[in-house]
């Protein structure tokens, strides 16, 4: 089949199965609520948990911020990397009691980022069935063997790592669970990582600032695990930058 006719064929059978998506446009509403084609309702879709993106004094620094420009005009590694950015950098990275913290401009790109980097090719990479997606994409980008187990069981997750005893291994899971507001059982993760030698990475996009004591103490920080190195990666709500924090020691 040539491929107009094939992408006609495809998007007919996903109209059919009602799989096909559209973007919708978003007017503007009170906090909590949403315009959609014109009709407002009650927003259970944001990620804005912080209320973030219309809070004043962001509002302020980025019309501060726009009198330097509104682009970054290179590359981070050309040229691109300004002062604003090191010093948000410096400051997420203290305010999480971490190493350092990477900036990226989306959540998919910082697991993709992380997860291409530390995992090598044929490492094990197991992880959630629920994780996000990017995560998994990130895996498949390291060319790491990716086995997936059932969502939150951490037997599971063991049965997966011990597949494969000879390999390097990571196990990944996010902390909050996007769809389901569930959160991962991340001390029996973190105990089995510790067991066998594994790498764990949590991906707190739904955790960081929203659970824990004191906002930005997320639940997988309060694992006391002092010897492991612990890379995890979140974003704080839409408004906020996403980061990416480096080893835990
Ligand atoms: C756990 C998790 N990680 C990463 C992302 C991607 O974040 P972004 O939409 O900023 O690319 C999401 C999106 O909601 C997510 O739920």
């Amino acid at each position: 089949m040539r491929f107009p006719r094939r992408l006609t064929h495809d998007h007919a059978q996903r109209l059919e199965a009602g799989l096909l998506r559209r973007v919708r446009t978003a007017g503007d509403a009170q906090p909590g609520r949403i315009v959609l084609d014109g009709r407002e309702r009650i927003d259970f879709g944001s990620n804005d948990y912080l209320g973030l993106a219309r809070h004043p004094r962001l509002i302020e620094a980025l019309d501060d911020a726009a009198t330097i420009g509104v682009g970054a005009r290179a590359s981070h590694l050309l040229g691109g990397h300004h002062d604003a950015h090191e010093a948000l950098q410096r400051a997420l990275a203290e305010g999480s009691a971490t190493a350092r913290a990477l900036l990226f401009s989306t959540g998919y790109m910082a697991a993709t980022g992380a997860l291409s980097a530390l995992p090598g090719r044929h490492d094990l990479c197991v992880q959630d069935r629920l994780n996000h997606a990017c995560l998994l994409d990130g895996a498949r980008l390291a060319g790491a063997e990716l086995r997936r187990y059932r969502h939150a069981d951490a037997a599971d997750a063991a049965r997966q790592l011990a597949s494969r005893p000879d390999r390097r291994a990571m196990l990944v899971s996010d902390s909050v669970f996007s769809m389901d507001g569930d959160v991962a059982p991340l001390a029996e993760l973190a105990a089995l990582a510790q067991r066998e030698r594994a790498w764990l990475m949590v991906d707190e996009a739904h955790g960081l600032g929203v659970l824990g004591p004191a906002g930005v103490a997320a639940p997988a920080r309060r694992l006391a695990w002092p010897r492991t190195r612990f890379p995890w990666d979140g974003h704080a709500g839409q408004g906020a930058r996403r980061l990416r924090c480096g080893d835990r020691r």
